[in-house]
């Protein structure tokens, strides 16, 4: 019998797309996993463990080895910078990475920005020659330059709401982001065979799968 693999999946808006794509290469998964409070949770018709963790974690369970593989935000991969192999593009739970402000924004000489990836943004600005005074926050961002803490912010965009919602305006987008599978890198040598399978299940339907959802 295969042995198990352990799959650090993220909870909360990567997770019923990332088991929607699991289900669609044929893997017998619950769709209600994320419903469960259960933090391990094993499907052996599927051969898999769940570990189910914080989005912004996954990537350092992959690098230490107590997940075998993990789905995790090209995001969090660039804000982590951790070791680890990128597998696939799994195409899922697509937005980008912008510098938003308010609308009458003017340049300034050493602006202050909040953000939930305080590397993400320094790389940026940096790689600009602009000075600015990065200003780490844990979520809704957006509230910061509403309220005067920050100038700018670096965050995610997807549909445009939470930012039309607030008043707030898109003025530079910094990279696509979609859904990566990672994996450990003694893992990938040891249970390639398996890896390979589940990579090889997931490439014949990534293709059509953002589409497929679109037309349901
Ligand atoms: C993310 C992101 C934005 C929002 C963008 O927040 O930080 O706030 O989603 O999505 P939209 O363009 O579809 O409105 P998340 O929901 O992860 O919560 P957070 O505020 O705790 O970061």
């Amino acid at each position: 019998m295969l042995p198990i693999l352990k799959v650090a999946m993220p909870k909360g808006r990567i997770n019923k797309p990332a088991i929607k794509l699991l289900q669609a290469a044929g893997f017998d998964i619950p769709d209600d996993l994320d419903d469960s409070r259960k933090l391990i949770i094993t499907v052996p018709e599927a051969r898999l463990q769940f570990i189910m963790a914080k989005p912004v974690d996954v990537a350092t369970y992959v690098e230490y080895g107590v997940a075998d593989i993990g789905v995790v935000g090209k995001d969090v991969l660039m804000e982590e910078n951790r070791d680890v192999y990128e597998l696939l593009d799994l195409g899922i739970a697509r937005c980008r990475m912008s510098v938003i402000g308010l609308p009458d924004w003017t340049p300034l000489l050493n602006p202050r920005v909040a953000t939930k990836y305080p590397n993400v943004a320094s790389q940026y600005f940096r790689e600009r020659g602009q000075q600015v005074e990065v200003i780490k926050l844990n979520g809704s961002i957006e509230l910061a330059p509403l309220i005067g803490l920050a100038d700018r912010i670096v965050d995610m965009v997807e549909t445009g709401r939470t930012l039309e919602e607030n008043g707030l305006v898109e003025m530079e987008s910094i990279f696509e982001i979609t859904s990566r599978l990672i994996a450990n890198r003694v893992s990938y040598r040891m249970k390639n065979d398996i890896i390979q399978q589940l990579c090889d299940r997931l490439q014949a339907v990534i293709p059509g799968f953002e589409t497929l959802k679109a037309l349901k």
